[in-house]
């Protein structure tokens, strides 16, 4: 049985990444990567909030790939040809990538997240399951720059990013790694999930839930930079705010101070008024035609789309 390849393609030291969430907290407008969530507790607590009944986005997507799996499926083999090589962008535990071997039966698979460790784990499980498939773990943080060997890839890849974790990038951001993507996809496909502009109300409880949860997945971002800046922020001191901003069609999320305090790490400080805010991530909703429109800017053609009875939350197929 072959053991799953595994190349990290960045710097883990984790003094850039110390570097840059320090720089983050000192700007006028403190402002962190919400990629400082997840560490192994906010990775958790992200599992937490997709079973959430506030948490739409997971399950909406899921019942979308379920009804009409075989129809994606056909349309994707007419883009890649038979037992496409993989691209998970974001994979995290797999699961979502597994889901598509049976209706693609992938030749390669090619898991690509920020932390190489997470993934490595859920690939050596995975291999026992499917030993005969081509297994590659690749260590990236691809919101920098979405590199890979070319030969890994191949030509007609489909390129899976699923959950609309798209919805951190405001529209540049978003152009530009979905161009990279389509060098990358070369002649394939990228199927893409997109959460969509829906009432305010709605919006706003998938981000504020009842229990808590999606709060303490947004505090635990302050522990997390305790421990990777040496700073000590008491996390009793914050709160969690999340509103839907629909000039800009994006929830915000920002940790707010409950009352004047200084935060201090080795080399830096920084003061804090009352009710003075961290804005900790953007989660932009996107219209079916508006997204549309930033594939076509892309260099990809006119898409095809699925979406849930409601409109919520669409899959889009983008090739060319
Ligand atoms: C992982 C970026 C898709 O924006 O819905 C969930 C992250 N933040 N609840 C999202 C998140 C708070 C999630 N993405």
């Amino acid at each position: 049985m072959p053991t799953p390849r595994l190349l990290q393609l960045h710097d883990t030291s984790g003094t850039d990444l110390a570097a840059e969430a320090a720089s983050g907290l000192l700007r006028p407008q403190a402002a962190v990567s919400p990629k400082f969530f997840y560490d192994a507790q906010g990775s958790r607590l992200f599992d937490a909030i997709t079973e959430l009944t506030e948490y739409y986005p997971t399950r909406t997507e899921a019942a979308i790939l379920a009804a009409s799996g075989p129809a994606i499926a056909q349309a994707v083999r007419r883009c890649t040809g038979d037992h496409p090589v993989i691209v998970d962008l974001g994979a995290g535990n797999c699961a979502k990538g597994v889901g598509l071997f049976p209706l693609l039966a992938p030749r390669r698979y090619i898991a690509v997240d920020i932390s190489a460790n997470y993934v490595a784990a859920a690939l050596a499980h995975l291999q026992r399951e499917h030993p005969a498939l081509d297994l590659v773990g690749v260590g990236l943080d691809f919101s920098s720059r979405l590199a890979m060997p070319p030969d890994l890839v191949g030509p007609q890849a489909l390129v899976f990013y699923p959950g609309s974790s798209i919805g951190n990038f405001d529209r540049s951001g978003a152009l530009a790694l979905l161009r990279q993507v389509r060098d990358l996809s070369a002649g394939g496909a990228l199927l893409i999930g997109v959460d969509l502009v829906k009432a305010t109300a709605v919006l706003e409880a998938a981000y504020d839930d009842a229990l808590g949860v999606t709060a303490a997945f947004n505090l635990n971002l302050l522990r997390h930079l305790n421990t990777l800046l040496g700073a000590n922020f008491d996390v009793r001191q914050w709160r969690h705010v999340a509103l839907f901003n629909r000039v800009e069609s994006r929830i915000e999320m920002h940790l707010e101070a409950r009352k004047a305090q200084v935060v201090e790490w080795p080399g830096g400080e920084r003061r804090f008024a009352a009710g003075e805010r961290i804005h900790t991530e953007n989660s932009y909703k996107w219209t079916k035609d508006g997204f549309g429109d930033l594939l076509r800017e892309a260099g990809f053609g006119a898409p095809q789309l699925w979406t849930d009875a409601r409109d919520w939350f669409g899959l889009f197929l983008a090739s060319g």
